[in-house]
């Protein structure tokens, strides 16, 4: 199969396509191109935001981003507002990149970041006019549980990034990391539940979407302004009460993350990645499952 190289420009007038659907926006000359990584934290260590976008504009954190899908049809939708996309795997930061870049978006930034890490030192509180969250990795071994995002420390931090009343936005296809954000994310949030597709993207906001999408999974979707009637030590006593992620996450779903592994960039037309077709249930193959993460080299994988 041939896969997209990251780094290698694609030609003006180039459609891009993912899963056979189009990538928002067009590919321009170079002359147009922009510059879309942030690769270090400023000195001091907090971004200024109006010094990385060149503007003051409301703020949205797209967070565990992957190649860049949601960010894209964000920040070309809603010109007015700066978009930062953070994700720990260098390669999928890689291909965003390229995507804003060649699109001449001056108002997206990527950055190589595990998320907590950035929202707890990097970006200054009370400043974001929403985060978003698209299909945070379930992590189905027992003793990966620790490294879900989503945790109360974490919705937390969301909390605090937030400018008052500011939106978070969050959707799985995962049913128990669904159940556990109703649980614990009306702490922080008056959260709802948002029934169906979102306006803006019927066939999906995100790859990950997409493709679960074609799976027949259900999709889980939910957004909540920040709390106003919590201060700051209430909000860390809510969060020290709040139970840790600690559900099953079923491995029957595995089989989504490998084909989502094994596709991280765009797709050949009627590829399994393109086409998105995948066996929905069952145990993974543990001899492809290494493969394919054999492929993807430790760094790459943020270890
Ligand atoms: C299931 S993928 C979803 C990607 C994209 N949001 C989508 O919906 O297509 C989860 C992404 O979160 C990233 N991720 C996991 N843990 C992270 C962390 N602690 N900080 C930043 N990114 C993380 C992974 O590298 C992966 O790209």
């Amino acid at each position: 199969m041939a896969k997209e190289n990251p780094d290698k420009p694609l030609p003006p007038g180039t459609i891009e396509h993912e899963l056979g659907l189009p990538l928002p926006g067009a590919i321009l000359p170079p002359e147009k191109w922009t510059v879309s990584a942030l690769r270090d934290w400023p000195p001091g260590g907090v971004v200024d935001w109006e010094g990385l976008f060149g503007r003051r504009a409301p703020v949205v954190v797209d967070v565990g981003c992957g190649n860049g899908r949601s960010v894209l049809l964000g920040a070309i939708t809603h010109p007015e507002q700066d978009f930062l996309g953070l994700d720990n795997l260098p390669l999928v930061i890689r291909y965003a990149r390229k995507r804003a870049r060649q699109r001449g978006l001056g108002n997206v930034r990527f950055a190589v970041a595990d998320a907590r890490t950035a929202l707890g030192l990097h970006l200054p509180a009370g400043t974001v006019s929403q985060v978003h969250i698209y299909h945070p990795q379930p992590y189905y071994e027992p003793r990966q549980a620790n490294r879900r995002l989503i945790t109360p420390e974490f919705l937390l931090a969301v909390h605090r990034l937030l400018a008052p009343g500011g939106l978070l936005v969050i959707q799985t296809d995962n049913p128990a990391y669904w159940q556990y954000i109703r649980q614990v994310a009306p702490a922080f949030f008056d959260f709802q539940e948002h029934p169906g597709p979102w306006e803006d993207a019927p066939e999906g906001r995100s790859r990950r979407e997409i493709m679960a999408r074609r799976q027949g999974l259900p999709i889980f979707r939910g957004a909540g302004r920040a709390r106003t009637d919590i201060d700051p030590s209430a909000a860390r006593d809510l969060a020290a009460q709040l139970p840790p992620p600690a559900f099953n996450a079923d491995r029957r779903l595995m089989a989504l993350d490998e084909l989502e592994a094994a596709g991280l960039g765009g797709d050949a037309p009627g590829s399994a990645q393109e086409t998105g077709v995948v066996r929905r249930t069952g145990p993974a193959n543990p001899q492809r499952r290494k493969k394919i993460w054999r492929r993807r080299s430790r760094k790459d994988r943020g270890l």
